[in-house]
């Protein structure tokens, strides 16, 4: 059993510190949020003992995992330091996305879990469902052949304004750019565009051109100003042998084989399928879980905090192509 805390109780940390306590590999062993209304109302709630303090919560209880669901700046700058404490006590983490909203700190959140050997993963939540897998599935049988190109688009209503004129690309695109990686590999270069709809003072809608380091090509659609109800998501990627489509994350997916008018089409079931949004969370938190259970080796992590970073580096990109108006190439580092 892992004994496991979670570290920023606001509406995803509660989230999580509810799927462990239904986990049969977690036991939940406390919370900590620096808001005592928060932390008390979570702890008394799940039946836990709660912290003002993630270091007092470390060396108290010496967690063996932590879930770090902290926001801040950009949903992201509070994820650095809890990450490093949980890190440095000798805890597994799974930190929310963005990883960080500064590389440099991202960065270093990368390195010390991999100088403490610790498993570090990151909460790519959107691709850990059946639907995905079974495309991963196709592409590994080779039912793509060599990849073409990508088409992604993802897109939420949040409407109001951010302090940030960046909130939206990169608190959004973690998960975009982190699925069009998982299926087509690390990005070479990226252009981006981005434009602000009517009372936004923000980046509010953007389109990304990317090409892949194995020459694939591809296009990111990102948005907070669509209304929620509709479908949100959606992932085509084509090769020289087919093409699959991903709706929703997990509520279908259809390959089409070149040249056969025949397709397959996998539709999330009504027993047993994936009821809503949550249980995307639910499959991430499992998938890390039984990783470290089964002693995997850091660097064989799902979603790892490498991914996370990798991810970050393209939205960093697009940002500095969405100023500069110029296309901007990515190292390969890391
Ligand atoms: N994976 C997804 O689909 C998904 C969806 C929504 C949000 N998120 C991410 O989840 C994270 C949390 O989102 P939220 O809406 O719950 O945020 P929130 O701001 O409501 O809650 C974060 C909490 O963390 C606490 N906190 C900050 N620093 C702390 C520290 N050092 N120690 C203890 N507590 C600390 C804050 O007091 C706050 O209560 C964000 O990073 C966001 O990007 C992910």
């Amino acid at each position: 059993m892992i004994r496991v805390c979670v570290i920023g109780m606001g509406p995803i940390g509660n989230l999580h510190a509810d799927l462990y306590q239904g986990d049969p590999l977690a036991e939940l062993v406390g919370v900590c949020d620096l808001l005592e209304q928060r932390a008390k109302a979570s702890g008394e709630r799940l039946n836990v003992p709660w912290f003002l303090n993630a270091q007092q919560m470390l060396e108290s209880l010496t967690p063996d995992l932590c879930s770090i669901t902290t926001g801040g700046y950009e949903y992201s700058s509070d994820h650095h330091e809890p990450t490093i404490q949980a890190l440095e006590a000798g805890a597994h983490v799974l930190c929310e996305k963005p990883i960080c909203n500064e590389i440099g700190k991202a960065e270093e959140m990368v390195r010390i879990a991999r100088e403490r050997n610790r498993c570090f993963g990151v909460d790519f939540n959107h691709r850990f469902t059946h639907a995905a897998r079974l495309a991963k599935q196709w592409q590994e049988e080779g039912r793509l052949g060599d990849l073409l190109f990508v088409n992604m688009a993802l897109w939420i209503g949040r409407p109001g304004n951010f302090d940030s004129p960046y909130f939206h690309l990169k608190a959004l695109n973690p998960h975009s750019v982190d699925i069009m990686r998982y299926y087509c590999g690390d990005v070479a270069k990226v252009q981006c565009f981005a434009t602000k709809a009517p009372g936004r003072t923000f980046w509010s809608t953007a389109s990304f051109n990317m090409q892949f380091e194995n020459g694939a090509v591809g296009h990111l659609t990102s948005s907070y100003d669509i209304e929620r109800g509709h479908p949100m998501e959606r992932c085509e990627v084509a090769g020289v042998r087919g093409r699959f489509v991903v709706e929703d994350m997990w509520r279908e997916a259809t390959l089409y084989p070149a040249g056969d008018a025949v397709k397959s089409v996998y539709s999330n079931p009504v027993f047993g399928g994936c009821r809503d949004f949550n249980d995307t969370f639910r499959d991430r938190i499992h998938s890390f879980l039984q990783q470290v259970t089964d002693g995997v080796s850091p660097e064989q992590i799902d979603g790892s905090g490498a991914d996370g970073l990798a991810a970050q580096r393209v939205i960093q990109a697009g940002i500095e192509s969405l100023t500069t108006g110029r296309i901007v190439e990515l190292s390969g580092t890391d």
